[in-house]
């Protein structure tokens, strides 16, 4: 029974949804395009500059980590935030888990290895490191 009521409302809210959003682009389309071309300058400086996310992180986005590590608990291999609270954010640390990202192994958190990464360079692989080491509970 409720239903029927709700329908006819439903419908005229949506169609006054529909309304109002293509006013609203139009004038949006307006505003963008006046500012094209200074959002155009912007973003030609701000992604090397000031980017919220990391260069590691982005590098772990791209290989294979986060199908064995998650931010916040474990998976396959530790949670980034326990390898973070295990090792001291230092440059002998970051080198020392950078050749274990390239060489893979066990030992350190149980039985189970990582892969090697031998296509990670070490430079790459540091970043990532030091990204995982910045993460602290
Ligand atoms: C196949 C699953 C898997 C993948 C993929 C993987 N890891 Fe791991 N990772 C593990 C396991 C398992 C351990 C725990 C190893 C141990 O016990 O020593 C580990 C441990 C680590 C550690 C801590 C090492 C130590 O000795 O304490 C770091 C740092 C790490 N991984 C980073 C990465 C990064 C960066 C990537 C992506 C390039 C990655 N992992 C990809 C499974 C994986």
């Amino acid at each position: 029974m409720r239903k029927r009521y709700l329908a006819p409302l439903l419908l005229s809210a949506m169609f006054f949804a529909a309304c109002g959003g293509g006013e609203k682009k139009e004038t949006n389309a307006d505003s963008v395009s006046k500012h094209e071309t200074p959002a155009a300058d912007n973003s030609m400086v701000s992604p090397n500059a000031d980017k919220p996310v990391s260069k590691g992180e982005t590098l772990m986005a791209q290989s294979d980590c986060k199908t064995c590590h998650k931010e916040e608990m474990k998976v396959v291999g530790p949670a980034l935030k326990d390898i973070a609270g295990k090792y001291p954010n230092t440059p002998e640390n970051v080198d020392k888990l950078a050749d274990k990202v390239i060489k893979g192994g066990s030992g350190n958190w149980g039985e189970v290895a990582m892969l090697p990464h031998p296509q990670v360079s070490k430079d790459d692989a540091k970043e990532m490191v030091s990204y995982i080491l910045s993460l602290k509970h």
